[in-house]
């Protein structure tokens, strides 16, 4: 597939078929995905792909607990989970069809980051870091460009780090680690091309972030 062409179509994609994906994919998927850049070429990710059926139950379970606040959230006219807003919406029991059928999802992966392995630039500033998730997601993005290549589809989610300390021992997550995501993929029956996303003049400005806008 032509990268740009990946760039531009790679949806979020949570309706598989029933076709399975081979581990022969699903490492050759890794195998390219690890060339992701990292901060000081750390690479700290590491990947759970999670096969037992329990544990994917478990996992979905506590997923649902998140995603149902995000629609409490959601509903209540919230930009869910915002940083600095905090709000007070009851969560909204919302079916998910990629959790209630986890079980049958063709691959599920989990991703965790040695934090030690993590270059937080922005750690000391009075904010949230951001930085040091730039040292795993690049590394997830991959993954998604990767099976896109292979015909397959897949979404990245994060609903999972919101409960990281249930999930962490159904996982043996070791010490110092953090989830960063949750990825399942799987063939899917359409990829769609046009996706939503705001036009540059819309982000870009010249000079400053205040400038004029660069187009
Ligand atoms: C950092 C990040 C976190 C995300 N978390 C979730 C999630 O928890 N659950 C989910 O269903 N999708 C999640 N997504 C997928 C987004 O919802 C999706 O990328 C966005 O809606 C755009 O969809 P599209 O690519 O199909 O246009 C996440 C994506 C990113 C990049």
């Amino acid at each position: 597939m032509e990268v740009r062409d990946a760039l531009r179509a790679t949806a979020s994609l949570r309706d598989f078929t029933d076709e399975p994906v081979g581990d022969d994919v699903v490492a050759a998927i890794l195998d390219d995905a690890r060339f992701a850049p990292s901060g000081g070429n750390r690479q700290p990710w590491r990947v759970a792909v999670v096969k037992d059926v329990a544990i994917r139950r478990e996992l979905a379970d506590l997923m649902q607990v998140v995603w149902d606040e995000y629609c409490g959230a959601r509903a209540a006219g919230a930009t869910p989970f915002a940083f600095g807003r905090s709000i007070d919406a009851a969560p909204i029991p919302t079916p998910n069809p990629v959790l209630d059928g986890i079980e049958a999802v063709p691959v599920v992966l989990v991703v965790a980051a040695d934090l030690n392995d993590i270059a937080l630039m922005d750690g000391v500033l009075d904010r949230p870091a951001l930085v040091g998730g730039a040292s795993v997601y690049p590394f997830c993005w991959n993954i998604l460009l990767g099976a896109r290549d292979r015909g397959l589809g897949g979404v990245m989610t994060t609903f999972l780090s919101r409960e990281e300390p249930a999930a962490a021992p159904l996982l043996g997550l070791p010490e110092g680690h953090a989830l960063a995501a949750t990825i399942f993929l799987g063939h899917v029956d359409h990829f769609p091309t046009k996706l939503r996303r705001r036009p540059v003049e819309r982000f870009a400005t010249v000079d400053r972030f205040d400038g004029k806008v660069f187009s």
